[in-house]
């Protein structure tokens, strides 16, 4: 895994936004695999900006989303839907039939996740792949376990990763308790992963995932068996390597 170590999160974010923009300046139809949560919101706020001053090209661009919380109407302000349309779709030219989310209120979750894989396999997987990271090394919400799955499927939080995401909720009872996430497979179909991590509360975490030991108790760690992945850090995250 090849790593690059930035100063702070505003580094962070600039360099992995010159990383994407190169990716669909090259490739216009690119397939983006992309993340939510607190990391990549400076990655997504510099291409909207890149998109306003450069005329970064979107139109042709398609997106999957790594997950959604479960059950959760796209309305809901704390829904990934919500979040990729404010943080990022409304800012630039995108259409919106090339975005993909799972969809948080079908009523059958398996026939949602089996046809999610469907649509990313007949386009023959992700170009580039955006990933965070959880505090337990989670990737999507493949939570540590003792086996990871391979396709998309509904999943439970653990109470670490409700813990955390509580700061986007006015209680932590708010949290839903499930989500759609991509699995391994559809993960590792992305030809280039591109991984974001800051903040010190990371470094533990980003520690194992780089120490030789490959284990589904912190699933970031099998990205060390993809052929192509790009580690961003700042120094704080990158503290204990
Ligand atoms: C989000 C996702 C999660 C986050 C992870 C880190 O779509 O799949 O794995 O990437 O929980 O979240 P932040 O960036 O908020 O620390």
């Amino acid at each position: 895994m090849k790593r690059i170590v930035c100063k702070n999160y505003d580094e962070l974010s600039r360099v992995a936004a010159t990383y994407v923009a190169r990716q669909i300046w090259e490739k216009p139809d690119t397939v983006l695999g992309l993340a939510t949560g607190g990391t990549p919101i400076g990655l997504y706020a510099n291409l909207a900006e890149m998109h306003r001053q450069n005329d970064l090209d979107f139109s042709k661009v398609v997106t999957f989303n790594l997950d959604e919380y479960y059950p959760i109407p796209k309305e809901n302000r704390q829904s990934y839907d919500f979040f990729m349309w404010d943080n990022l779709f409304s800012h630039i030219n995108i259409s919106k039939e090339n975005v993909h989310i799972p969809d948080g209120t079908a009523p059958d979750a398996e026939l949602e996740c089996a046809a999610y894989d469907k649509m990313l396999a007949d386009i023959g997987g992700t170009d580039l792949q955006v990933l965070g990271i959880g505090v337990n090394g989670h990737i999507g919400f493949n939570e540590p376990a003792d086996y990871l799955e391979f396709s998309t499927h509904k999943t439970s939080l653990t109470e670490s990763t409700i813990a955390a995401n509580a700061r986007f909720f006015a209680t932590p009872d708010e949290v839903p308790r499930h989500a759609l996430t991509m699995g391994l497979g559809a993960i590792f179909s992305a030809k280039t992963i591109l991984m974001l991590i800051s903040g010190e509360n990371k470094a533990s975490v980003v520690k194992e995932m780089f120490s030789d030991r490959i284990t589904p108790q912190n699933p970031a760690s099998m990205l060390q068996l993809h052929p192509n992945v790009v580690v961003i850090l700042d120094q704080a995250a990158a503290k204990l390597l």
